[in-house]
């Protein structure tokens, strides 16, 4: 194995970080990272925002309600899918926008924005900075949209704190090798049969220093899925110019 992937085989998310600042050097191979991603059909469908002013950290930080750490992290960026370029050059020429309101560019952009972001954390790691994805920003994507002044066909897909770790979960175990991967067709016994990855995650839940709980991989999700989450998205979807079609 080599170094690059023994640092993503130790990926945890890093919620509590010491007092240091990171530096300009890093934040600029992190961006450089981000923006070296691989890229559908090189339309690099992205923008990345940086939360500097503190009194805005705080807003979007109460916005995720889970994610108190927004506020204390040295570095907090905004992951945007971003059409509203694409938006612009075909308005330049005067042309139909229809082609970029449907599901197909959506999806792209944000495949595109998933792709720079990992790159980003992938890059951190590899520094010795601890990173955690916040998606609980789409809890109130409208206002986060309306904070950070967000155009038609742009939506704020997850941000992502960066920091020296001062502390670090265990490695959360990831489900067996049979449960998501298979050979030419995707494999239904196999993927569903959790009993083991259940128990594994059992014990890790109990076990763990920090708030053990007694929960399965199954009770999880039971407790996800209960109900919908975040109903408000697909009308915002639209409100952005998008189909949905
Ligand atoms: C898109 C995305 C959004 C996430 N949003 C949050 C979040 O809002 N707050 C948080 O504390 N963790 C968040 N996480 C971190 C996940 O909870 C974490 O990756 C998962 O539980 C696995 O744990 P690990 O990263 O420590 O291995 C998010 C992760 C991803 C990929």
């Amino acid at each position: 194995m080599n170094p690059t992937i023994e640092n993503m085989l130790q990926h945890v998310s890093v919620r509590d970080f010491i007092d240091q600042p990171i530096t300009a050097e890093q934040k600029n191979s992190l961006l450089a990272a981000a923006r070296h991603g691989a890229l559908s059909e090189f339309v690099q469908a992205f923008s990345i925002i940086e939360i500097t002013d503190k009194n805005l950290r705080d807003e979007l930080s109460n916005i995720t309600i889970s994610s108190p750490h927004v506020k204390k992290a040295d570095t907090f960026y905004v992951f945007v899918a971003d059409l509203h370029r694409q938006a612009t050059i075909l308005r330049n020429h005067e042309m139909s926008l229809e082609p970029i309101k449907n599901m197909e560019p959506m999806i792209v952009s944000i495949i595109d924005t998933a792709i720079a972001a990992q790159n980003m954390a992938i890059a951190a790691e590899s520094m010795g900075l601890g990173i955690c994805y916040i998606g609980s920003l789409r809890n109130n994507i409208n206002q986060v949209a309306n904070l950070l002044h967000l155009p038609d066909f742009t939506i704020p897909l997850f941000g992502m704190t960066i920091g020296v770790p001062k502390f670090k979960n265990q490695l959360k175990p990831r489900m067996l090798k049979d449960n998501d991967v298979a050979t030419n067709y995707y494999d239904e016994s196999k993927f569903n049969d959790l009993s083991s990855y259940d128990r594994t995650v059992k014990d890790y839940y109990m076990n763990r220093k920090t708030h053990p709980t007694d929960t399965s991989w199954t009770d999880k999700n039971l407790a996800i899925f209960k109900e919908v989450h975040r109903p408000d998205i697909a009308e915002f979807l639209k409100k952005q110019g998008f189909s949905l079609k």
